[in-house]
């Protein structure tokens, strides 16, 4: 895709000279970078640069480390994601999240997924039925669990409970999903099908992705921020990130000098 096809889409989240701290510690430093709405935007870096301090700044998870705070402005549909007035329990119903290991709630199948429509509403049971359905099969798992619904959770293998994590993110329906090297505990097996599903789940929601992979950043993202100790480097349409990087850095980081 071109840089111009990238850059011409509607900004869903902007970041204006964001950064985030930990206390003295500045993890993320002054960045600017626009998320494209309905595409997925891969960010890449070696250990330690503030990729997931950036990700868990999108739904303000942050909020729960001691001594973690923003300066800065991160735009959200026109409002300050550290707006004042913000209310932060619809707003991480807006902006769901997917983490490195699997964390399925020990509880059965149905009620992982039902567990965040049953706190925001008041549904009947076949309003629920419903949504379980909706969620497991937008994550590539109903075939694989409508037999066994009651099940407990813990019993998935992991590439399972990584689709189910999703499938409980997806039931609030959310318009945006974070992901935090969401095969990274995975197998090659399990990777390539969460792989297929960030490519089916574009145009459907916002995804930013965090990965360490580059081969997966390159197979699944429309746009790619390179991060370098806190500093956002450079932000590009994947394609000409990974063939015509225009940073010094960005060259030395995808062809494995460092990291
Ligand atoms: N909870 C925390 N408290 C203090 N410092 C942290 C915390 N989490 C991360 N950091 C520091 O912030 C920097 C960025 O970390 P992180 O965002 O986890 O990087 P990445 O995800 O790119 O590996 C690192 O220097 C890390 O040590
Ligand atoms: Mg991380």
């Amino acid at each position: 895709m071109t840089r111009e096809k990238a850059i011409n889409k509607k900004t869903h989240i902007a970041a204006e000279d964001f950064s985030v701290y930990y206390g003295e510690h500045e993890a993320v430093r002054k960045i600017n970078l626009a998320i494209p709405e309905r595409e997925v935007t891969a960010i890449i870096g070696p250990s330690g640069c503030g990729k997931s301090t950036f990700l868990r700044a999108i739904n303000r998870m942050n909020d729960l480390i001691p001594g973690c705070h923003s300066k800065g402005k991160l735009i959200f549909e026109g409002r300050n994601i550290y707006g004042k007035d913000v209310d932060v329990a619809a707003l991480r119903s807006c902006i769901g999240m997917v983490f490195q290991k699997p964390n399925p709630f020990p509880k059965s199948i149905y009620d992982n997924v039902a567990y965040g429509p049953r706190l925001h509403s008041k549904l009947s049971r076949s309003e629920l039925d419903e949504i379980v359905e909706k969620s497991l099969t937008a994550a590539a798992l109903w075939d694989e669990v409508k037999d066994r619904l009651n099940r407990n959770a813990l019993g998935l293998s992991g590439g399972q409970a990584q689709r189910l994590c999703l499938a409980r993110a997806l039931a609030v329906k959310p318009k945006i999903l974070l992901m935090d090297e969401p095969t990274s505990a995975l197998d090659p097996k399990a990777t390539a099908r969460i792989e297929e599903l960030i490519v089916k789940l574009r145009g459907s929601y916002t995804i930013a992705i965090v990965t360490h992979n580059m081969q997966q950043a390159a197979r699944v993202s429309d746009v790619t921020a390179f991060f370098y100790e806190g500093d956002l480097v450079e932000f590009e349409a994947t394609d000409q990130l990974f063939t015509r990087p225009k940073e010094k850095q960005t060259e030395d980081y995808i062809t494995g000098r460092f990291g």
